[in-house]
């Protein structure tokens, strides 16, 4: 949530700065803003300049190309609002009153009202209703009391009026801060929001994460929870929270981690779209052996022992990852035999299940910087190591695309899902990944458990090798087909989504799509639910969508299908054709495959059907509004 990027060095920072904010806005785009500080020769101070905008990051670059901001020195932030409205006053970089300190923060200082009433009584005067603005003001008093002590204005005084600052927050913040009496020094600091230091020729980009990076450096130091950093053209100074001198060796980025390019789709997420066969192809390549013979899929970096011993499984997941980790669960328990459930991380951290003994928790995010997974992920570590009883078998494994994030730095063990960068807001290749690691990890459990013959497995890998060709097929098939159905559902106030078994979660993922990214009301549910209550809802303006695929339930589902046309529905089906799935109004058709394999293609239709609907609206897809691609508050 929200992106900050701060850069000192020897040329103009302002078009680097927005540079990197151009590609962090998938973090929140309802303000952008930038401060730079020129040093003028003669004097010793700096000019602080600050400049901008409500909505889009073009509207603050189009009022750049009109304004001079200068310097080689500066600070730039995108913002998803938390702390007031997403208005110009509320937009990044906040000032002191004199306007000589500027600071950009992400993150949420949860005691600012008690921060706001002292600095209030102390004569300020606040311009926005964030919680962020009391930060340049507490700076600017920490200044003044030091310099009457008797500091010189240097870039080692603001490092230290920040240090006592920080001392005083509570909750989570990565940030940045200039001082125009300093115009040689940059501050930087962290406390569970990702920050990131890249290391240039005589330069310093600071970044909350690192496809701002690209194109400057790929040589990186991701900062650590508590550090604080003073930037100046001769180097770093990297402190911890006790004041102790940090040092450490940078990290060397892969050139292909931060290439970010639409190609010639209109969209990012159509593109991402069609990047899944080639998604699936790699993760083969990678974790499948192509014939079984003592060699098992997936390497994790587990004992033999544990796959033996573990009773259960549960996963802490937001948004599309906990989809995906309800395919996942269902694969775990279904395949291979283990108790799994699945965990909201944010209602877990506050209510997790009583501990029982041998457990495996996997994280599940894309990201690997969503608050409430890392927050949920370290409580359950901590209450089982302090749990005393030696017998009890804990581990944590994370599931990321992004293995250089937070995640990473918290978990022992992480199982990279490959995808490369995503940049629509809204997931599709990476959720298709997600599923892969699940399907990796069933196979994994189950070969080692016993809990499945070896021709079971080696044919649920066999199927798993068809879906590149067949993804391939469907995207040609259905991009159209979908297209044309989008454009007699746009106008469209509801629609359900109806799925059992494995497609259960698909329904989710297909309901959370349309919602996100084109605003219309949609639910999914558990087919044999309906009855239950959302069949009221039901006439002829409502399209259900059924997914039935054959199996256990496929004529489950058609049934249900048919409760909902006895109502006027439009029926939509995502199932083989047939002459079972005559019912369907429309059918976006997919091969007739396995129940175990079939989320991996009932997904693609939903996907596009979304894609279609929103673009045909007229919608921004790759960032809907109000949404963020990295959630980094709680
Ligand atoms: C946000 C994004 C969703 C995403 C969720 C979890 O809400 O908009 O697309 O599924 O965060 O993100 P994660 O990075 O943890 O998978």
């Amino acid at each position: 949530m929200c992106g900050i990027v701060a850069l000192i060095g020897s040329r103009e920072v302002a078009p680097l700065i927005l540079e990197g904010l151009r590609k962090l806005e998938y973090r929140g785009y309802d303000s952008a803003g930038l401060a730079t500080i020129k040093s003028l020769d003669q004097e010793k101070k700096g000019v602080l300049t600050c400049e901008k905008a409500e909505g889009k990051l073009v509207n603050l670059a189009s009022l750049l190309e009109k304004t001079s901001v200068e310097g080689h020195l500066g600070i730039g932030h995108t913002r998803w609002a938390t702390h007031g409205k997403p208005e110009k006053q509320n937009a990044h970089p906040h000032r002191d009153q004199s306007g000589d300190v500027a600071v950009v923060q992400n993150g949420i200082i949860e005691n600012h009202n008690l921060l706001r009433n002292e600095l209030k009584s102390d004569g300020v005067n606040f311009l926005s209703e964030t919680d962020t603005e009391v930060i340049p003001h507490l700076i600017s008093k920490q200044l003044k009391k030091l310099k009457e002590e008797g500091c010189l204005d240097s870039g080692e005084t603001l490092l230290k009026a920040v240090q006592l600052v920080l001392s005083r927050l509570e909750g989570a913040y990565a940030l940045a801060v200039i001082w125009s009496n300093a115009p040689d020094a940059l501050v930087v600091a962290k406390r569970q929001a990702p920050l990131i230091i890249g290391l240039g020729q005589g330069e310093f980009l600071c970044a909350s994460d690192t496809p701002a990076l690209s194109g400057f450096t790929n040589a990186i130091l991701p900062m650590e929870d508590e550090e604080i950093a003073l930037l100046t053209p001769l180097g770093i100074e990297l402190y911890d929270s006790a004041g102790c001198r940090q040092q450490r060796n940078p990290l060397i980025l892969s050139e292909n981690e931060n290439a970010v390019d639409k190609k010639n789709f209109r969209h990012f997420m159509l593109k991402e779209i069609h990047e899944q066969p080639e998604t699936v192809e790699l993760w083969l390549a990678r974790h499948f052996p192509q014939h079984l013979s003592d060699q098992f899929p997936i390497s994790l970096p587990f004992e033999e022992s544990f796959y033996q011993s573990i009773n259960q499984i549960q996963i802490l997941a937001c948004g599309t990852s906990r989809h995906a980790s309800m395919v996942g669960a269902y694969l775990l328990e279904q395949f291979a035999g283990i108790p799994t459930t699945v965990f909201y991380a944010s209602e877990f951290r506050y209510a997790a299940p009583p501990l029982s003994p041998h457990t495996l928790t996997i994280g599940v995010t894309q990201s690997g910087e969503t608050a409430d997974t890392l927050a949920a992920l370290a409580m359950e570590a901590d209450r089982r190591k302090n749990f005393g009883d030696p017998s009890f078998i804990s581990r944590q494994l994370a599931i990321t695309n992004r293995p250089d994030s937070s995640i990473s730095r918290q978990v022992e063990n992480v199982l990279d899902i490959g995808a490369g960068i995503e940049v629509g807001v809204a997931a599709t290749k990476t959720f298709l990944a997600q599923l892969l690691s699940f399907y990796g990890l069933a196979i994994a459990f189950a070969a080692r458990r016993n809990s499945r013959t070896l021709d079971e497995i080696s044919s649920l890998i066999e199927e798993l090798q068809n879906v590149p060709d067949q993804l391939r097929i469907l995207l040609n098939n259905h991009n159209q087909i979908t297209e044309s159905l989008a454009h007699n559902f746009s106008d469209t106030k509801d629609v359900i989504f109806i799925g059992r078994g494995i497609n259960y979660p698909i329904a989710l993922e297909g309901a959370l799509k349309l919602k996100e990214i084109s605003y219309i009301h949609a639910e999914g549910y558990p087919a044999g639910e309906m009855k239950h209550g959302p069949i009221a809802l039901i006439d002829h303006r409502v399209p259900v969508i059924s997914i039935a695929t054959p199996g256990k339930v496929f004529e489950k589902v058609l049934s249900n299908a048919q409760e909902a046309k006895a109502r006027d529905a439009q029926l939509i089906g995502i199932a083989p054709e047939g002459p079972d799935t005559a019912i369907f109004d429309s059918l976006l058709p997919i091969p007739n495959v396995t129940e175990w394999i079939s989320p991996l293609l009932t997904v693609i239709p939903m996907q596009l059907f979304s894609y279609h609907i929103a673009a045909h609206r007229g919608l921004d897809v790759d960032q809907p509004r109000n949404l963020a691609k990295s959630v980094t508050v709680e």
